[in-house]
């Protein structure tokens, strides 16, 4: 599913109206979408629509007076002039229907709230920057402890369509509409959790514009079935291509199994892991099918080099990090094999990142490199870890990153984002990024193209925790690998 930047909605809403339709008629759908969501709650009889100054203050004047037209109690509270031509409209459209507007500031809106079955924030939308202040402020913290239903035009005021930032105070709805396409800031935290259930509807707008404009998406399973290999009855396990897997030291002896796990369980023809002997004993007694191929120890060293080269001549693509720890010789030697490797494929995971900090020249010779950080690992890389630092390194640095966490982002050097909104909190426990480094790298080894392994990578995992039977709270990166059929049988179906 596409996603919009406020930007490019704008965009995609001028493109629109040089076609011929009217702004104030695209405000006219939107909140006769509005209108339908509304109405979906039937004991709904009274609602406080807060409208602002803008547009999205436009359309709570239209919403209302729609509402009106249906029949229910409907009072607006302005919390701020209309500004805008069309909300300037809408505004003396809805007193003319018999809407009554109370300000912001009188002494009786508090009890006006808490006598509406619902709360309809059209306060700020795309156009928010900055943060909730003084009264309005006051209202929807007030309105964040009511009982009523909570519903947010476009996007909860507070709330930035850009990265899902709050500073502050924000609306938390029950439901988001939102129109044409969703935007970035619904999907990312802590904005998702403000947004409650976020409906899309796109009544009124161009496919083909909405197409053209925008590139970034939420993963969803169309675009998973799209990106999927495939899998052919005349096939052998050279078809599916080779990953391997360099990881592992004294004290991370089970990453690289998790990782090859993700490998294995995700449709990759062969799985080689190079790694300490510690580490190549337990992928060994636990997972027979992969080539375990054993290094010096204790750590991944110097010395290792030329073996790793050698067997990657055999792999389609190669991870490297899953738990190779921080010593010193390590992190060179890490340097190094992205130097040899400057036209393969890789992905680079965990302390693979600490030794790329020491020098993030290497990643300019890289041409095909995949970042896989949490948020510490990209501070440690870039110093910060907002969604535009996120956007900048990309650009900067020609590579791709997956920004993990809740929703995790992967970024392109282009900006393109490709947002992953599956998973539970069963993965947020040791072991989930190896798992995902390793279904990232089968993934590459199966198509060839990194950004495709990476969407399908994060949304399996995801997916697999969620369709697992274990609780989320018990639940391990080891079990949630031997879901990835699960998640296949689903896509199938
Ligand atoms: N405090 C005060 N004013 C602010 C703040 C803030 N923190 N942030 C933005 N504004 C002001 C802007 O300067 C601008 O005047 O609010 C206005 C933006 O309001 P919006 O309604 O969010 O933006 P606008 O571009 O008018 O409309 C976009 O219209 O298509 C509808 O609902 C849809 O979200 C969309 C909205």
């Amino acid at each position: 599913m596409k996603v919009a930047f406020p930007v490019q909605m704008r965009r995609i809403d001028e493109l629109i109206i040089e076609r011929g339709i009217p702004s104030v008629l695209l405000m006219e759908n939107a909140s006769r979408s509005v209108l339908e969501e509304v109405l979906k709650y039937p004991t709904v009889k009274e609602i406080a629509i807060l409208c602002g100054g803008g547009n999205n203050g436009g359309d709570g004047y239209a919403i209302g007076r729609l509402l009106l037209n249906a029949g229910k109690t409907v009072s607006v509270i302005e919390c701020y002039h209309p500004s805008t031509p069309d909300a300037i409209f809408n505004a003396s459209l809805f007193v003319s229907f018999g809407g009554g507007i109370h300000a912001c500031e009188e002494s009786t809106v508090e009890s006006l709230l808490s006598r509406a079955d619902m709360v309809i924030d059209s306060i700020f939308g795309t156009g928010f920057h900055g943060e909730l202040q003084g009264r309005v402020a006051e209202l929807v913290e007030y309105i964040n402890g009511l009982k009523s239903v909570k519903l947010a035009v476009d996007i909860p005021s507070g709330v930035s369509g850009f990265d899902g930032s709050v500073r502050g105070i924000a609306f938390r709805a029950d439901k988001t509409v939102t129109f044409g396409a969703g935007k970035v800031g619904h999907y990312l935290y802590p904005g998702r959790d403000y947004c409650g259930e976020v409906v899309v509807r796109s009544e009124g707008f161009s496919r083909e514009i909405l197409d053209r404009q925008l590139d970034s998406s939420v993963i969803d399973e169309e675009l998973v079935l799209e990106l999927l290999p495939e899998r052919h009855a005349d096939s052998h396990k050279g078809t599916y291509g080779a990953v391997l897997i360099v990881g592992g030291s004294e004290i991370y002896t089970g990453a690289p199994f998790l990782s090859a796990l993700g490998a294995l369980r995700s449709g990759c023809g062969l799985t080689y892991t190079y790694t300490p002997p510690e580490a190549a004993a337990v992928i060994r007694s636990n997972l027979p099918e992969v080539i375990a191929i054993v290094g010096k120890g204790p750590h991944i060293f110097r010395d290792d080099l030329d073996t790793i080269v050698e067997i990657a001549k055999k792999a389609d693509s190669i991870v490297i990090g899953p738990g190779i720890g921080r010593n010193e010789e390590t992190a060179e030697t890490v340097l190094e094999l992205l130097k040899v490797f400057s036209k393969s494929s890789m992905v680079l995971d965990a302390d693979g990142l600490y030794a790329l900090s020491k020098d993030l020249t290497v990643l300019s010779r890289t041409e095909d490199i995949l970042l896989t950080p949490h948020p510490g690992e990209f501070r440690r890389l870039c110093g910060e870890t907002d969604l535009k630092s996120l956007m900048d390194f990309c650009e900067n640095f020609h590579c791709r990153v997956i920004l993990k966490g809740s929703s995790s982002v992967l970024c392109n050097p282009y900006g393109k984002l490709s947002i992953n909104i599956t998973g539970t909190t069963g993965l947020a426990k040791g072991g989930s990024g190896d798992l995902l480094s390793g279904t990232i790298g089968s993934f590459a080894a199966q198509t060839g193209d990194l950004e495709r392994a990476g969407i399908l990578g994060m949304y399996f995992m995801g997916k697999a925790a969620e369709l697992s039977d274990e609780s989320d709270a018990s639940n391990t990166a080891s079990s949630i690998g031997k879901e990835y059929s699960r998640v296949f049988s689903c896509l199938v179906e």
